[in-house]
């Protein structure tokens, strides 16, 4: 039994149902169901007694003390987080909150359970907190991609809020011993993604004819994974990796966001060859503090764990481009009130920069 937290989101969705496809062992699911936890992402698996879904907090003690003592996971894997920078910037409470906070009392619940563990037990145990590359801050033209030993340099209140609790996540193991298990990754893109960010927005927006906002020049850089490569290193990381380390995770997929854009127009074009998408492109007003560039050095665990990704770029997002169109029920539901407020919200007339 693994208990895995945030198991309603993007890629906690995608780890989900990878492992029960892949594996017996069963998982308890504590997910806040925030606006980006989704069930139907999860719908496949209705009656399946394999997994449990747990409305909640993980920064309820009470409620994840009582899961840990009924359910004894073997290791906590924890997704939980609000992920968005755009709407780190426009309210930054519920990032310390659940980012900050919501970690260190789940840790709090993790180390009580894990001290009263028998010898074996307690050996086993894991605690895999799930990481980006955020915390690193932004690099410039040609400079090394991050490693490991980068620097910590957050510069969004999302990205502190995560090196925040990375710190924790660390502490955790120097002070007490936890053994904790830190995975700093690079932009996931595939299905379930919630379409706020980069490449679903420009899917979704591109299938209904409305306008592709690109921030600023469009000539930031970030560093493209597929979803299930994320989650097949987060497998890897949870069965081999040693404890109190960090394992950087990307796939060497750097790529200008009007780039992305561009393919994403091109590959519309080449399945509906009579609709026009190149024209929909608009530049915007940038993102504050916007980071330029991004780029992860995976050397570490592709060489000491042995993990590669399977999807390129070029296979990754026809298979998400695809999945989109395949699922515009799923699309329709999620563009709730509470989708077109926050798009009117960062997306307002005045930020355009024409
Ligand atoms: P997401 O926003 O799609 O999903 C987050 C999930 O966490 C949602 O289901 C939400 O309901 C749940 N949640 C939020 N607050 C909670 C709380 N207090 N208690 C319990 N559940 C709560 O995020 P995602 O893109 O799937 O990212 C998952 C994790 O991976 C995050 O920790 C994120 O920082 C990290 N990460 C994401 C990316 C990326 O490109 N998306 C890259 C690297 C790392
Ligand atoms: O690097 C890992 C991180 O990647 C994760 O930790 C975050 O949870 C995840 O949201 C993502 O952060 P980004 O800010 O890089 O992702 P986003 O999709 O929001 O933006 C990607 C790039 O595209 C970024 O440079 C901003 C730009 N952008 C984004 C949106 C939503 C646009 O130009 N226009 C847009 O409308």
């Amino acid at each position: 039994m693994i208990l895995v937290t945030g198991g309603a989101g993007f890629i906690g969705s995608n780890f989900i149902l990878d492992w029960l496809a892949q594996s017996d062992e069963k998982i308890v699911n504590l997910d806040k169901l925030t606006y980006a936890g989704n069930l139907q992402n999860l719908s496949s698996l209705t009656g399946n007694p394999r997994h449990i879904f747990v409305h909640g907090d993980i920064g309820d003690i009470e409620l994840v003390s009582r899961l840990l003592a009924q359910y004894q996971p073997r290791a906590i894997i924890n997704f939980a987080a609000e992920s968005h920078v755009d709407r780190s910037i426009h309210g930054p409470e519920d990032f310390i909150q659940t980012n900050i906070l919501g970690t260190f009392r789940l840790l709090e619940a993790t180390r009580a359970y894990w001290n009263a563990l028998e010898t074996a037990a307690k050996q086993n145990f894991r605690f895999l907190h799930v990481s980006t590359d955020e915390v690193y801050g932004s690099l410039i033209q040609n400079e090394p991609a991050f490693t490991e030993e980068h620097r910590y340099e957050p510069n969004s209140p999302y990205s502190a809020s995560k090196a925040s609790s990375d710190h924790l996540v660390r502490a955790y193991h120097h002070t007490y011993g936890l053994p904790v298990l830190t995975t700093n990754c690079s932009n996931n893109y595939g299905p379930f993604q919630f379409p706020e960010k980069l490449i679903p927005l420009m899917i979704v927006n591109a299938l209904t004819g409305k306008s592709l906002p690109v921030y600023g020049d469009g000539l930031q850089v970030r560093d493209w994974l597929y979803v299930t490569d994320h989650c097949s290193a987060i497998r890897r990381v949870l069965a081999v990796g040693d404890p109190g380390e960090t394992y950087n995770i990307g796939g060497w997929n750097e790529k200008p966001n009007i780039e992305i854009v561009q393919t994403i127009c091109d590959l519309l074009k080449e399945l509906y060859p009579d609709s026009m998408f190149h024209h929909l492109i608009t530049y915007v007003k940038d993102r504050p503090g916007h980071d330029r560039r991004y780029a992860i050095n995976a050397t570490k665990i592709e060489r000491e764990l042995n993990w590669k990704p399977a999807e390129t770029f070029e296979t990754g997002i026809r298979k998400t481009i695809h999945w989109y169109l395949e699922n515009r029920q799923w699309i329709a539901d999620v563009q709730t009130g509470a989708y077109r407020e926050w798009l009117e919200k960062n997306y307002a007339e005045s930020q355009s920069s024409q």
